[in-house]
């Protein structure tokens, strides 16, 4: 496994220097990064549609998806900060917190699977994840078309999200209608998307050299595409094991999906949209400051103990990556009725 990081790693170092020698940065730049598009990603089987996403939304917000009532997907993925709920590890049923970092959901359609260890294959399957996690919303797929089929508001958006439908409260369908909201999730825009999109002035002086410092260093290897990564799964700690408080013993990633020796203590690479908005980093949550989480990945990852000026430049650099966010229509929600299961906090 670290031969074959090594050697992408070398070919990227290759990659960036021959580019410098061609001293076109914006065309360099180009080749390994896209910008985000303009319009929401089209997700297989599952077409969108305005009612769809409607309904996506309102259950996106529903906190009676979850058992207590009081916990909605946007509780730890809120849509006004950034998709994410700046704690180490997110709250869930009964005070319960979790073991690792909520990820944002702006972006993630792009991500070549889901969670930390991309243990879901698309924003589809993630979405039923969370419902039935005992420490988020620790409820039943069963009790979630309970909950929903007592709420008489929601047949007529089933039926108008889901029209060839017979029976369209179901949670393959709760999944479906979340899965097309999230993909609207995008933050296209941001001074890097302009750079892309060939505006010389988008990014200053600073944001260029950390631009460079990106590519020379090798970062790009991992932190590529349309996210700056999100497609590929790596080790965390490729040259340096980055200490237990990062990387603690008993959280080995993918491994525990794959069952594989070589996945232990590999992640999904996590994109780096919308990085400066999204404290704290990495899957444990613990580091707060962007500049720390740059270091860090320069040593573990890497084996360069960057120079204080590359970790401004590319801390810069990475504030490039605030697109614009999205602009959400608090939905509202149909009401209970005497007949509407109850909380059970
Ligand atoms: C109690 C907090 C909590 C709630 C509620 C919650 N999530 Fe999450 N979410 C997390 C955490 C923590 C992770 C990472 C878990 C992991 O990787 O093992 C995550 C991961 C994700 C991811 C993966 C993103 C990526 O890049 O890998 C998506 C998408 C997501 N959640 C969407 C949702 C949706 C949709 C709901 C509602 C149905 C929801 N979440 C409810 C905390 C929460
Ligand atoms: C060998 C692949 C690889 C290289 C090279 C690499 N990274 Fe990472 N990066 C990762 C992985 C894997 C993680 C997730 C670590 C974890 O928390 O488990 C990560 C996490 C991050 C994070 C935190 C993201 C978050 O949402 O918490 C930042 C910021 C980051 N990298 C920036 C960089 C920078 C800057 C460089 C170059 C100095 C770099 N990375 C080089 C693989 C890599």
């Amino acid at each position: 496994m670290q031969k074959r990081v090594l050697s992408g790693l070398l070919s990227a170092f290759l990659v960036a220097g021959s580019a410098q020698a061609a001293d076109d940065l914006m065309a360099v730049a180009q080749d390994f990064f896209k910008p985000i598009p303009a319009k929401p990603p089209a997700l297989e089987g599952n077409p969108a549609s305005a009612a769809k996403i409607e309904l996506g939304k309102m259950l996106y917000f529903d906190t009676r998806l979850s058992e207590s009532h009081n916990i909605s997907c946007n509780s730890c993925h809120v849509v006004g900060m950034g998709g994410v709920d700046l704690q180490e590890t997110s709250l869930g049923q009964s005070w319960q917190t979790g073991a690792r970092n909520s990820p944002t959901v702006f972006n993630a359609v792009f991500n070549l699977a889901q969670f930390w260890d991309g243990r879901a294959a698309d924003l589809e399957e993630q979405a039923g994840g969370p419902l039935v996690n005992p420490v988020e919303m620790a409820t039943t797929e069963g009790h979630v078309v309970e909950q929903l089929d007592g709420i008489p508001g929601y047949h007529e958006a089933f039926r108008a999200a889901f029209p060839d439908d017979t029976d369209p409260i179901r949670i393959e369908n709760v999944q479906k209608a979340i899965a097309v909201f999230e993909a609207t999730l995008i933050t296209p825009n941001a001074p890097f998307d302009q750079y892309l999109n060939g505006d010389e002035t988008a990014l200053n002086a600073q944001q260029k050299a950390g631009l460079q410092a990106f590519m020379d260093n090798g970062c790009v290897a991992c932190h590529s595409g349309i996210n700056l990564g999100g497609e590929q799964f790596q080790p965390f700690g490729v040259v340096e094991n980055p200490g237990e408080d990062l990387l603690p013993p008993g959280d080995k990633g993918r491994f525990d999906v794959s069952q594989l020796p070589e996945d232990e203590f590999v992640f999904k690479v996590p994109g780096l949209r919308n990085i400066a908005l999204t404290p704290p980093y990495f899957h444990t949550g613990k580091v707060w400051d962007l500049k720390q989480a740059v270091r860090v990945m320069g040593t573990a990852q890497l084996g360069i103990d960057l120079s204080e000026d590359d970790v401004e430049n590319i801390t810069a650099f990475l504030h490039s990556l605030t697109g614009d966010q999205p602009r959400i229509v608090y939905p509202v929600l149909p009401p209970s009725t005497a007949e509407t299961p109850r909380p059970n906090p």
